[in-house]
This record gives structure tokens, C-alpha cells and sequence, in this order.
């Protein structure tokens, strides 16, 4: 049996997913998995001995991991931008067959190689931003054929990049224009076809659905939950982001990994929520892009216990955002999360929220997905916005960057 090969970074200021660790501390690699993590003063002379030192000094912090996007789509939407700067609303923009819809046409018109080519900078900059786990959904297709290329391409982004990859089937993201008078109807598809083509490929770890009066009612989510359980796969829900509908309880009932967006979420929803176990997904980036007002029940949450995550919402309407670490900043500044719920919501929450509770932390036995900042203390990292602080990626072992 060969010994795997270890690495050792010393002198490290810890976040270690749930929280900052006073004392300088050693972290011990041995292949693609974390061995040992010690204070500096402990690591002994054999360690030293039998490891590489890849770093020393510096914040290491899990690998991020940004659990709710969309980074697979054609086309964008400065356009519509440029008109609710003029006073039209997401809303409004939706109701005339913009919005969602328009991504769907210039994604339906795009093969998969040009939607692999155009989402790799998207990704790119995650991973430049420290991501190791990224969530895609699909959503831009609203055709079996069309939801299953979008799924491939995130499948295939995942092959061809050094992170991880999880993907998520969102066919109840808009009403298609060819169901325009019977949304009953693509319900019908996506749970008869749609879910049942995606597990046949293998394509789907998990089910979305937008609950919103833009998008599909309470009782329809429902039907779409109730087939992916019928599949085995677990299930998510855009719910209460423009009003309160019931669809985060809806999604508790069926044992939400989590409930994303919930500006409108009422305590009886935050209850849903900590009764279920499932994870509060916070989006500021939608958020402020929508100029919204209405804030989430942080304080209810936290009150709660909650786990609360934070992702980028990467997309091209509410959300043309592909920086991670400015989350931090923006779930701090709007929502007025601590700088370590931020990077717990960046961190052990999101895998919380994806369904991998082995991510997002630094702990012997835990994967080695990690982060070497070039930053003073871990809180920095909300606190300033600013690229290029990466100083070290590592994933399953292997430094791919620095
Ligand atoms: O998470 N809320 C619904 N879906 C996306 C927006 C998608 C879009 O506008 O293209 C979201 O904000
Ligand atoms: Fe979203």
C-alpha cells in the first residue's frame, strides 16, 4: 500500500467553517483528505519530517461553496436593466414575457458547446474567488430536451474544472410560453417526463422550484416536491422573494434541504424551517441588484437556529453577480449578518443546504477543499470588497492555485 502524500501548512489563523480559532494552528493534508489539524505549538519534528510545507502564515478557511446559481444561460439582460432603471419592476418585466422568459429563448437558440463556453468565465471567476463546490440549476430551458442540456453542461463543467459540481433540476422556474394558459399542464411534463428523463441520466442531485404569483402556485410546487420524492431526490424552493405564498412551508413539509430568497418568509415559516431541519438560503445579491426593500427575518432566523447560507444567485436577471467573497460583504451590509455567520453561511451552511454536511468545514476526516487568503483575519474577508486575494486554492488534495 503507498502512503499518501502529505502537506502541511503551519502557522495558519483558522475559520474553520463554524468559527475563528484563537491560536495559530497546523493543518495536515495526506492525500485528498484533511489528516489532523493541531495547534502550532504541537506539531512535532515527525510531521514536519514526513510532510511538505506548502504555506505558512496566512487565513485558511474551507473551500467556498456557493449553493443556489444559475451560471449556465445564453444571452443577458442589460437591456432590461436599463429599464427598471427607468422605473419598470421585475415583476412587470415578467408579466409582459421578459425577464426569466427572454434568457429561455437566447438558451433554448444555444447549443451545448456555446453554453459551456459562455458559463466557463462565469465559473472561472468563482473559482478565482475561492469556490471549490458550486450549485447549477437549470431552468432556461423549460423543454425535457432543453432542461437536459442545460444540466449536461453543468454535469460537463464539473468534469472539465477542478471544483465541484452539483446540479439541480429547476423545470418550474417560469411558465413556458407553449403552456401560457395552462401552467397545470407543464406541471404534468415535468413530473412525468421532465424528472423522470433527468434521474434516467443521471443528471439531476436535486429539484427547484420558483413558488411566486410570476411563476407557479403553492398546490403546483407541491405536485413538482411530491414526484422528486416519488425519484428519491431531494428537494429546494425559490419562495416568499416578492410575496409571501406558503411555499417555504410547502417545501418543509417535503423536507426542504432548503428554502431560498424569503425577504416575505413570517415566523410561522421560520418555525417550518426549524422543525424540518432545513437550511435559510439568503441571496443578497438579488436582493440589491432588485433594489428590493424588504429585508429576510435574520434576527427570527438566527433566534430560531436557523443554519442561514449565503450564495451568489449568479444569473442574468436579478443577479448578474459572479463574486462570492462580495456576498460576504453584502449579507453583512444588508442583511446585517456577523462576519462569521457570513463565512458559515459561505462555508458549512451551504453544504448544509446542498446536502453535503462532509463540505464545507476544515476537520480531520473532512475532504481537503481549502482556501489560503491573503488577509489578516478571517472577518476581512466581509469586511473589504476586493479581488484577487486567493493566495491558495486547494481541492481533494491538489493546489490549483498559488
Ligand atoms: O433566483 N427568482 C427566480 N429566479 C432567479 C432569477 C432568474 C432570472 O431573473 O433570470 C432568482 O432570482
Ligand atoms: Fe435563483
Amino acid at each position: 500500500m503507498t502512503t499518501p502524500h502529505r502537506q502541511v501548512w503551519r502557522d495558519m489563523t483558522l475559520f474553520d467553517g463554524h468559527r475563528t480559532m484563537t491560536e495559530p494552528m497546523a493543518v495536515v493534508i495526506a492525500g485528498s483528505t484533511i489528516e489532523a489539524i493541531y495547534p502550532e505549538a504541537e506539531l512535532d519534528a515527525r510531521t514536519l519530517d514526513e510532510a511538505s510545507e506548502q504555506g505558512r502564515g496566512g487565513v485558511m478557511t474551507p473551500g467556498l461553496i456557493d449553493c443556489h446559481t444559475h451560471l449556465v444561460f445564453g444571452g443577458q439582460r442589460a437591456g432590461e436593466f436599463e429599464m427598471r432603471l427607468e422605473g419598470a419592476s421585475y415583476t412587470e418585466i415578467a408579466n409582459a414575457g421578459g425577464g426569466i422568459l427572454s434568457t429561455v429563448y437566447a438558451t433554448r437558440a444555444a447549443s451545448e458547446n456555446e453554453l459551456f463556453e459562455r458559463a466557463t468565465p462565469r465559473l472561472q471567476a468563482l473559482i478565482d474567488d475561492g469556490v471549490t463546490t458550486v450549485e447549477i440549476k437549470s431552468g432556461y430551458g423549460l423543454t425535457v430536451a432543453d432542461e437536459l442540456k442545460m444540466l449536461r453542461v453543468a454535469r460537463h463543467l464539473g468534469q472539465r474544472f477542478p471544483i465541484h459540481v452539483t446540479t439541480t433540476l429547476l423545470g418550474a422556474h417560469a411558465i413556458p410560453p407553449e403552456y401560457k394558459n395552462d401552467s397545470d399542464a407543464y406541471i404534468d411534463l415535468i413530473c412525468q417526463q421532465m424528472i423522470p428523463a433527468a434521474v434516467a441520466e443521471g443528471l439531476a442531485d436535486a429539484v427547484d422550484v420558483f413558488c411566486e404569483t410570476i411563476a407557479f402556485s403553492v398546490a403546483q410546487c407541491e405536485r413538482v416536491f411530491e414526484a422528486a420524492a416519488a425519484h428519491g431526490l431531494p428537494i429546494k424552493a425559490h419562495a416568499e422573494q416578492l410575496s409571501n405564498l406558503g411555499g417555504t412551508a410547502a417545501a418543509a413539509r417535503f423536507g426542504a434541504l432548503s428554502a431560498d430568497h424569503i425577504e416575505y418568509l413570517d415566523a410561522t415559516g421560520v418555525a417550518a424551517l426549524r422543525d424540518a431541519g432545513s437550511a435559510a438560503v439568503l441571496l443578497p445579491g438579488a436582493f440589491y441588484t432588485l433594489a428590493e426593500t424588504q429585508k429576510p427575518p435574520v434576527e427570527t432566523l438566527r433566534q430560531a437556529g436557523v443554519p442561514m447560507s449565503l450564495a451568489t444567485d449568479a444569473n442574468p436577471g436579478s443577479s448578474p453577480l459572479f463574486m462570492p467573497t462580495l456576498m460576504l460583504n453584502l449579507g453583512c451590509t444588508l442583511f446585517r449578518l456577523t462576519p462569521q455567520e457570513a463565512l458559515a453561511g459561505m462555508t458549512s451552511n451551504a453544504a448544509g443546504a446542498l446536502g453535503h454536511p462532509e463540505l464545507g468545514q476544515l476537520a480531520a476526516g473532512a475532504p481537503a477543499d481549502l482556501c489560503v487568503w491573503n488577509v489578516e483575519t478571517p472577518a476581512e474577508l466581509a469586511y473589504a470588497v476586493q479581488p484577487n486575494r486567493l493566495h491558495q486554492r486547494v481541492i481533494a488534495g491538489e493546489i490549483t492555485h498559488g
